[in-house]
């Protein structure tokens, strides 16, 4: 489903800040991506979405060779791959619900097509209280559920999250843990990214170790 062969990365002329991963993630697969902070998480999660470009190797997605494809095929194979960003990035001057409902909608969905899934995939999260509310009166934990629903609403393949828990307490963080196995149940492979030894020993998931932009860990 992912597969990197060789890649390495730098950010303009700099010092390569990931270097020759080599690894495959699985369809149906419930995987942690660990390391220190600066490790090159957040960079490989990019490299992932198709957000960056390898300066070296070859990334495949869903069995396509990533690293090449058209005007047209790259945002087909994004919208199979949803992303939970570690700011959030929800649109301040939108509600929940319009913000959870924001992939529909670019791509020229009635809001009637939609309406009912976005309202239960938001009580799913636990925000069927707050679907009238804008990012700025809302909660740390709050904003995260409402990015956790806006990834999952396209009905991805691939689900990205990049330190989903890293603003919740810690019964949260454990609900919002449940709620990526329970996906990862439907068939969704789940890759999270954490530095939080305590939640991931919680679950017995495969672990990716970067460290200083090598792969140290791979089981
Ligand atoms: N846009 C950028 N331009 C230049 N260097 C960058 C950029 N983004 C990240 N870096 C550098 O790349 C390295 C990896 O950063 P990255 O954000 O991927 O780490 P991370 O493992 O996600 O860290 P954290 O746990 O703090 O989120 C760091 O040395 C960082 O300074
Ligand atoms: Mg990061």
């Amino acid at each position: 489903m992912i597969r990197f062969d060789n890649v390495g990365l730098r950010y303009g002329v700099g010092a390569e800040v990931l270097r020759d991963l080599t690894f495959h993630i699985g369809p149906r697969s419930f995987q942690f991506l660990t390391g220190p902070s600066g490790a090159g998480k957040t960079t490989l999660m990019r490299l992932i979405f198709l957000s960056l470009k390898p300066t070296r190797g070859l990334i495949t997605l869903f069995g396509e060779d990533a690293t090449s494809l058209s005007k047209v095929a790259l945002p087909k194979i994004r919208r199979r791959i949803g992303v939970v960003f570690q700011d959030f990035r929800l649109l301040d001057h939108l509600t929940t619900f319009e913000n959870v409902a924001l992939p529909l909608r670019v791509l020229g969905k009635e809001e009637s097509s939609y309406r009912a899934d976005v309202v239960e995939l938001l009580r799913w999260v636990g925000l069927g209280d707050r679907m009238h509310a804008f990012p700025a009166v809302m909660s740390g934990g709050e904003k995260q559920r409402a990015a956790i629903a806006r990834a999952l609403i396209g009905k991805p393949e691939i689900l990205l999250a990049d330190e989903p828990t890293g603003n919740v307490d810690p019964p949260l963080a454990r609900r919002l843990m449940r709620l990526f196995v329970e996906l990862n149940r439907l068939g969704t492979s789940v890759v999270i990214a954490t530095h939080d030894i305590n939640l991931m020993n919680q679950f017995n998931a495969r672990r990716l170790v970067i460290e200083q932009g090598r792969l140290t860990i791979y089981d």
